[in-house]
């Protein structure tokens, strides 16, 4: 595992070296279930493990926001039992961990249409919101019944309704003026994408925010994802020049000006 020192972590994420925004699909619980011979939702319990051990992980290493895709959009379609334990799951995790989250600075935002859930569930996610909006340390997004398609279709409605109360022009609309209407608006674009459990495929994820996002997939399931796996992505993250549509001399001027 890379050790970094306090101070040098600052200016490496300065650089562009160290990521500002991770953003992980958390893949691979039914799976680890499967090889113990273990109920899928044993899974999804061990995967909140994880989900801790990364979060305070990403607190230490001064990663401004965390985004994890916990339930998408196109999970409803799953066993309604599983359904269930994952619904459950989430709710029993935002009560249990909120105030620790508080404790340690962390800001918490759930990104998803909300309104598919139950009111219970909706209070909860509202009131961990609100009591830790104030926060100035490790932003925590948890994408929930979110599709990134869902996300540019809210982005694009919200924008028309704009134009069509005369607030925006038409004709002045560029690419960048979505981006105020897409869910993860006020904050840094993803840097660094991991999906774990060996699929190589984005899943109906962030697909507007992903665009020059660095992607990282390994085999590993989530529930044995913990920090020296973390420390493995982001040491790949670290040696890649990004380019962003330039050449690689012009990045190294730039780089060593
Ligand atoms: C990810 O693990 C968790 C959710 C989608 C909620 P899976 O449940 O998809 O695990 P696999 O892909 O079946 O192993
Ligand atoms: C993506 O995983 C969604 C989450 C991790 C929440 P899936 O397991 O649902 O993705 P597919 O169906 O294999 O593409
Ligand atoms: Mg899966």
């Amino acid at each position: 595992m890379t050790n970094y020192q306090e101070a040098e972590i600052q200016d490496l994420v300065l650089s562009g070296q160290l990521p500002r925004h991770v953003a992980i699909i958390m893949d691979g619980n039914g799976r680890w279930a499967r090889k113990r011979n273990l109920p899928r939702f044993a899974g999804h319990r061990f995967g909140l493990e994880s989900v801790r051990k990364i979060v305070s992980e990403c607190a230490k290493r001064n990663v401004e926001v965390l985004t994890l895709f916990a339930f998408s959009s196109e999970n409803w379609k799953r066993p309604q039992k599983e359904v269930g334990v994952l619904m459950d799951l989430f709710m029993t995790a935002l009560k249990q961990e909120v105030k620790k989250l508080h404790k340690n600075n962390v800001r918490l935002k759930i990104v998803g249409g909300r309104e598919a859930f139950k009111p219970k569930l909706q209070a909860l996610i509202q009131d961990a919101e609100d009591f830790t909006q104030e926060n100035t340390g490790l932003t925590l997004v948890i994408a929930a019944n979110y599709g990134g398609r869902w996300d540019i279709m809210q982005a694009m409605k919200r924008m028309m309704e704009d134009v069509m109360s005369e607030q925006r022009s038409m004709d002045s609309l560029g690419v960048g003026d979505l981006d105020q209407y897409m869910s993860l608006s006020e904050l840094p674009e993803p840097d660094l994408f991991i999906r774990t459990g060996g699929e190589q495929r984005i899943s109906n994820f962030l697909l507007w925010q992903l665009a020059y996002t660095e992607l990282y997939f390994t085999e590993t399931l989530w529930p044995d994802f913990d920090e020296s796996e973390l420390a493995k992505a982001i040491d790949s993250f670290s040696s890649r020049q990004r380019r962003f549509g330039r050449t690689g001399e012009q990045v190294e001027q730039v780089a060593g000006a």
